[in-house]
């Protein structure tokens, strides 16, 4: 689908590293059709070598010759980068932005052109090809623009498409998440430290528990709290835990994880985005 299509990658860091590797493994497009750019030059080096791409300090000259532009640098820089390419775009040239809190309305006023734009919140397992993206489409992007997106996100992950004014909470479920869960993993961890597993061995059985958990979740298509009457034994070790994790709140601390950090998501889309 994206066969003969070039990508520039405007900030080519985690992010941006992390799609370039997923647009290359999976032979989506060719590396000499991707173009990624940043400042630091010995890390533009470093890009070219691994994946055998083009590289670029300048983001307009990049532009130029793109037809799918991915926007990767941190929020905060967000309007000097649109405001340096905005002179380069067309409205042929389809912009899908990972910048957090980043609305596409902002993106395509900065670009001042009805340029189409497909925003997007992905999660760092992108990086191990696990990663959980939510798109939405900005204004001016269509049902063929949405499906080039989801294209490159599922190259590194799984991909739901959802309204814009759900990325916030989006932010604060899956694009927060794997830090929330390498908590679990650590308190997990930390729980059979103190019952005598030694600490490596503690920290593999903790993490596949919750790898093992979620493909179960993910490929038997139950509900979760089905899968858990499944294995709550009457009497068992399972339900005493229940007990436990329930009397000290477990479900209502998650939920308010989520609700707070949507709320942090809505602050900093106030501040840089929108
Ligand atoms: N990491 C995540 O989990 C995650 C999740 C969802 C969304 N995001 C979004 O992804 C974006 C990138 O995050 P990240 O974690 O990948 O940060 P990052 O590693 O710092 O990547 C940003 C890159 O932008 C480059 N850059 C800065 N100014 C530039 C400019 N004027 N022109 C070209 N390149 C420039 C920086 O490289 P130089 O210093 O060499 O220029 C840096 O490598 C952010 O907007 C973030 O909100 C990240």
């Amino acid at each position: 689908m994206l066969k003969d299509r070039s990508i520039a990658v405007l900030g080519a860091g985690h992010m941006g590293g992390a799609l370039i590797g997923g647009l290359v493994r999976g032979k989506l497009v060719s590396p000499k059709d991707i173009t990624a750019t940043r400042r630091n030059p010995e890390a533009l080096e470093e890009l070219r070598r691994k994946w055998d791409i083009h590289t670029a300090s300048d983001s307009r000259r990049a532009v130029k010759g793109a037809d799918i532009v991915i926007l990767a640098v941190k929020p905060q820089g967000a309007g000097a980068t649109l405001d340096e390419i905005a002179p380069a775009c067309r409205k042929d040239q389809l912009f899908i932005s990972v910048m957090a809190g980043i609305q596409t309305s902002f993106i395509n006023a900065r670009l001042k052109k009805p340029c189409p734009v497909v925003r997007a919140m992905p999660n760092t397992p992108v990086l191990v090809d696990e990663g959980a993206t939510a798109i939405a489409a900005g204004a001016h992007a269509g049902e063929s623009d949405l499906k080039t997106a989801e294209t490159i996100f599922k190259a590194v992950g799984r991909v739901e498409v959802l309204p814009e004014n759900l990325l916030d909470a989006v932010t604060g479920l899956s694009g927060s998440g794997p830090v929330y869960i390498y908590m679990v993993i650590e308190a997990l961890t930390d729980g059979g430290v103190k019952m005598g597993i030694p600490r490596a061995v503690a920290a593999r059985l903790a993490a596949q528990t919750v790898y093992g958990a979620a493909k179960l979740v993910l490929e038997t298509g139950k509900h979760p709290a089905i899968l858990k009457d499944e294995v709550t034994t009457p009497g068992g070790t399972a339900i005493a835990a229940v007990h436990e994790l329930e009397s000290k709140g477990l479900r209502t601390v998650l939920i308010d994880a989520v609700v707070t950090a949507t709320k942090r998501s809505k602050e900093l889309s106030d501040l840089f985005g929108k």
